[in-house]
């Protein structure tokens, strides 16, 4: 019955047993991570915009297997920071498509970028103020210079995600040609311009992805007649996906034909950087049950994983589909002569926070202590945004490639976590 449901497509796609056994294996709260599904969502991105340039952004998942793999099929890399760009550099062995966005950079990241630069001369560095062109000139770079513009709008799953309008990002668009201008004069070679509205743009939110490119096609055309040919307009990633069962998943063909019609006439390529639409339903987390109690008004579920292990519930109040596999092992067995009922259930984790909710009351079959939960769509933004809060060790990761299994990035230790701090 779940078959087609898109938010748990790669949940039903994995035999539920196959996932304990990994489980069983690798121990939880672990991270399982479906190459070929990244694949898939590759392809899909270049059928839907054939003509495009697509850089994957690196945020999303920076698992070195997942850049690999995209890396591969043809796939660009947007690095936000010096630690991506390394990745990236490692990955790739070239700068050609590999873009670095910098945000506020730190010296740093700047002084490494600039290195890079000099082994890589095809680096593109996208600069989102003047004050970043300044300390580009003065680390003596001249290499290929994008401006990341704020076009004044934005989208979006949250206001949290919300770039496109948020003053942190950006030169605002209408300074982007005098300040193209006077980095041209300055000896930079300007090769783009570039914007992002936002992350989880879905199909309800055309409107507002038409009303961006055909600011970035109205632009880019300013920027054509005063400063000099463009090579490309980059107008970032923000591809939604379905998270809720009910969700329709977004029509590509629909943003590809909206973006084509605002900047097709643009004598410059079209680049998009999406990062979640490659990564998101190709992960899932797995947790065991270890704690299932009364509480007044639902049933508390606790869990081997929190929001340290997957923040987004508790940051945007995020939706992710969650399975009880050792519920579905059990209907699914020939002998299976129970079937669990289904309660409300609120899933929590072990971090020390009222707000480390997966789930409030949701509707599953009920839990029991040693149960193994599948919560999906967590490929993209999962891992990358886990942290080590209450000294807990970030989780394994593993890939599915090819139907093999293999440990992509080992589990923590409590010495990984304090071992950095002065010897005592
Ligand atoms: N390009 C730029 C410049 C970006 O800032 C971002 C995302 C992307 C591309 C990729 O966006 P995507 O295609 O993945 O939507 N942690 C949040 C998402 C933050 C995204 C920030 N920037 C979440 O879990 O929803």
């Amino acid at each position: 019955t779940l078959e087609g449901l898109p938010a748990v497509r790669r949940l039903t796609a994995w035999e539920p047993t196959r996932l304990e056994s990994l489980a069983g294996e690798y121990e939880t709260p672990l991270y399982v991570l479906d190459l070929d599904r990244v694949r898939e969502n590759a392809r899909r991105l270049e059928s839907a915009f054939p003509d495009a340039e697509i850089l994957y952004a690196v945020k999303a998942n920076a698992l070195s297997d997942a850049l690999e793999t995209l890396h591969e099929a043809g796939i660009g890399l947007e690095c936000a920071s010096a630690g991506e760009l390394s990745r990236a550099l490692v990955v790739t062995d070239s700068g050609a498509d590999v873009h670095y966005t910098a945000v506020n950079p730190p010296a740093g990241d700047l002084d490494i970028a600039v290195e890079a630069w000099e082994a890589y001369p095809e680096l593109t560095i996208t600069a989102g103020a003047e004050d970043t062109i300044d300390r580009l000139e003065e680390r003596g770079y001249d290499g290929r210079l994008c401006l990341r513009v704020n076009p004044g709008i934005g989208a979006g799953h949250h206001e949290k995600v919300q770039t496109g309008a948020n003053a942190k990002f950006g030169v605002p668009a209408e300074r982007a040609v005098d300040v193209l201008a006077d980095a041209a004069d300055r000896g930079f070679d300007v090769v783009g311009i570039h914007a992002h509205v936002g992350s989880g743009v879905s199909s309800d939110q055309l409107d507002a992805h038409r009303e961006f490119v055909s600011r970035m096609g109205e632009l880019a055309r300013s920027v054509t007649a005063a400063v000099g040919d463009l090579e490309f307009v980059d107008i970032g990633g923000g591809f939604g996906v379905p998270y809720r069962e009910a969700d329709a998943p977004l029509d590509l063909e629909a943003v590809a034909e909206a973006t084509r019609e605002a900047v097709g006439d643009v004598d410059a390529q079209l680049t998009i950087e999406p990062g979640r639409y490659f990564v998101a339903d190709a992960g899932v987390l797995l947790t065991e049950v270890n704690t299932v109690k009364d509480a007044r008004e639902t049933t508390l579920v606790g869990v081997d994983a929190g929001m340290t292990t997957l923040l987004r519930p508790a940051m945007y109040d995020a939706y992710h589909p969650i399975r009880n596999l050792t519920a579905d092992t059990e209907a699914d067995s020939s002998d299976g002569d129970r079937s669990r009922g289904t309660t409300a259930q609120t899933i929590t984790g072990p971090i020390c926070e009222s707000g480390d909710v997966f789930c409030t009351d949701r509707e599953l079959p009920e839990s029991e202590r040693g149960d193994l939960l599948a919560i999906g769509n967590a490929g993209a933004y999962g891992y990358e945004m886990a942290n080590q809060y209450n000294s807990r060790p970030r989780p394994a990761s593993v890939v599915i490639e090819d139907g093999t299994v293999r440990l992509a990035r080992r589990r923590e230790t409590i010495d990984d976590v304090t071992s950095v701090e002065r010897e005592s």
